[in-house]
């Protein structure tokens, strides 16, 4: 089967960063179908060889076993072409569907890196010039809008040139092997399903932390914020994996039906909720990793009074009969003590106790997504200090686990997120990508929230880089989120 992959925003940092890196391992590991071209396009004035130079000189920078050698290079460079365009000017669409006319690929991929202002023009162009085949699948990145609004009307515009089985929305949490073992782990299993509701589980926590601050993108995500750029996305799929009911096949929409009926379940906010189920946070200046770092206000391209949040912990409700009443606390936030992503589910402690527990000691099944990858079941048994006090052993439980690693089970080379996400493009396989209806059902729940912060409803907390966020030094924080006490 052959391809064609446009790469809008060619020379963007999400193309080097990302996308060709990936396409690299999939070109390495022969998982790219042959007969593929990927063509970068982008304003600047490049020759194709000297578009390979670019790449070429980004791949330098990359560390390790994933830096190609210069052969391995030579072979993959010979799949790159340029196209230079300006993407309001139709003539270049013109162009760019004479250089995919030469081929006539079995496929062509449009993928959109590109700043999400100018996704409409680029849908509109492309529909003016023919270019909307039924052979073509359009790719679209985060952010897709900024609101309710701006993502309908950027959904209107795919629409109107595009069929919705040829929309693949990029949530790239989906493409990460932890995700999709989430999956399995629920679909696969039929172990847990029977306590998978409200009569076992007490509540469940979803954190994504990053050490991190915002890097080089102070002023695209100081018009972001936490709310719009992690929870109205990432965290709300992982919820929907969560939550959703066993989907009847594995089939693209058999899936998001399901996963939409979570987001249509949602408990819709109330100004009590709003103020009481949410905290936002901006980190000051700390320590991170035992270095210095400054305050996100001190960030290159942040504004110094912003009131963009860089933390966000709120507490969600889903009502239906398997979740009413159970709790789901979101936490995410940047510049925190490590990276680490993880989902803790915590179930009701045993009806009645007859050995002495310690207090928190309830089961949990902690599903670690990033850095490491892997499930850790905690359970309680006899401890193992019975030889010095043998008779108050015999009633008294310790909390042990049992530890399930998946990068030593499976190893740490496998097929990473924007690969896996890429060749499902290129097969056509729409499993890990977003509907529009579940996209917008997302922003719909998030809205009233953006609002009522814009509106300065409950205020930004201040919270040292390097801590766990604000949460511990907050009486309302602290009834959204458990104590740290009961985490993993
Ligand atoms: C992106 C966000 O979608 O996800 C970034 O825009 C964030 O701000 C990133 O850092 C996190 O992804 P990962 O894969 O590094 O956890």
């Amino acid at each position: 089967m052959s391809f064609d992959l446009v790469l809008f925003g060619g020379t963007g940092d999400l193309a080097w960063r990302k996308l060709m890196p990936a396409l690299f391992q999939a070109f390495r590991h022969g998982s790219l179908p042959a007969g593929g071209r990927i063509l970068g396009v982008a304003r600047d004035a490049l020759s194709d060889a000297q578009y390979r130079d670019f790449i070429r000189a980004r791949f330098e920078q990359v560390e390790g076993a994933k830096r190609p050698s210069a052969e391995e290079f030579d072979r993959f460079a010979a799949l790159l072409t340029y196209v230079r365009m300006d993407l309001s000017q139709p003539a270049d669409y013109t162009r760019l569907g004479q250089a995919l006319a030469q081929r006539q690929a079995d496929t062509v991929v449009m993928y959109l890196a590109t700043a999400p202002a100018l996704f409409t023009t680029v849908c509109e162009q492309l529909g003016a010039a023919g270019l909307n085949t039924p052979h073509t699948r359009l790719v679209l990145e985060k952010p897709l809008g900024h609101d309710l609004a701006s993502n309908r009307a950027i959904n209107d515009a795919v629409r109107r040139v595009l069929s919705e089985r040829q929309v693949f929305r990029i949530d790239h949490y989906l493409g990460k092997p932890a995700v999709q073992n989430l999956f399995a782990l629920r679909f696969g299993n039929a172990l847990f399903e029977p306590l998978w509701r409200r009569e076992h589980i007490d509540h469940i926590q979803i954190t994504i932390a990053e050490d991190l601050g915002v890097e080089k993108r102070g002023a695209f995500y100081d018009s972001t914020g936490a709310l719009r750029d992690m929870v109205q996305n990432h965290a709300l799929q992982l919820l929907c994996a969560l939550a959703m009911e066993p989907p009847i096949n594995a089939h693209a929409d058999a899936i998001r039906d399901e996963k939409l009926k979570v987001l249509r379940s949602l408990q819709p906010w109330t100004p009590q909720t709003l103020e009481q189920h949410a905290v936002r946070g901006q980190y000051a200046a700390g320590r991170v990793g035992g270095e210095a770092v400054a305050g996100y206000l001190q960030e290159p391209g942040v504004s110094p009074e912003s009131t963009t949040e860089t933390f966000v912990a709120l507490r969600a409700e889903i009502a239906n009969w398997r979740w009413a009443g159970v709790p789901f606390y979101i936490r995410t936030g940047k510049r925190l003590a490590a990276r680490d992503a993880h989902i803790v589910v915590n179930f009701r402690p045993a009806p009645h106790a007859i050995f002495d527990t310690p207090m928190d000691a309830a089961n949990r099944l902690v599903i670690h997504l990033q850095p490491r990858d892997g499930l850790a079941l905690h359970l309680l048994a006899q401890g193992q200090d019975n030889r010095q006090t043998p008779r108050a052993a015999a009633h008294t439980l310790t909390p042990v686990q049992l530890d399930l690693d998946f990068d030593k089970r499976f190893g740490t080379e496998r097929v990473g997120a924007y690969e896996r996400l890429l060749l499902d493009v290129i097969d056509g396989r729409l499993n890990l990508f977003v509907r529009s209806d579940e996209q917008e059902e997302a922003w719909r729940w998030v809205e009233p929230l953006l609002h009522h912060w814009q509106g300065h409803g409950r205020g930004l907390q201040p919270y040292a880089a390097g801590s766990w966020g604000p949460i511990s030094d907050d009486p309302l924080a602290r009834s959204i989120e458990p104590p740290h006490t009961r985490r993993a």
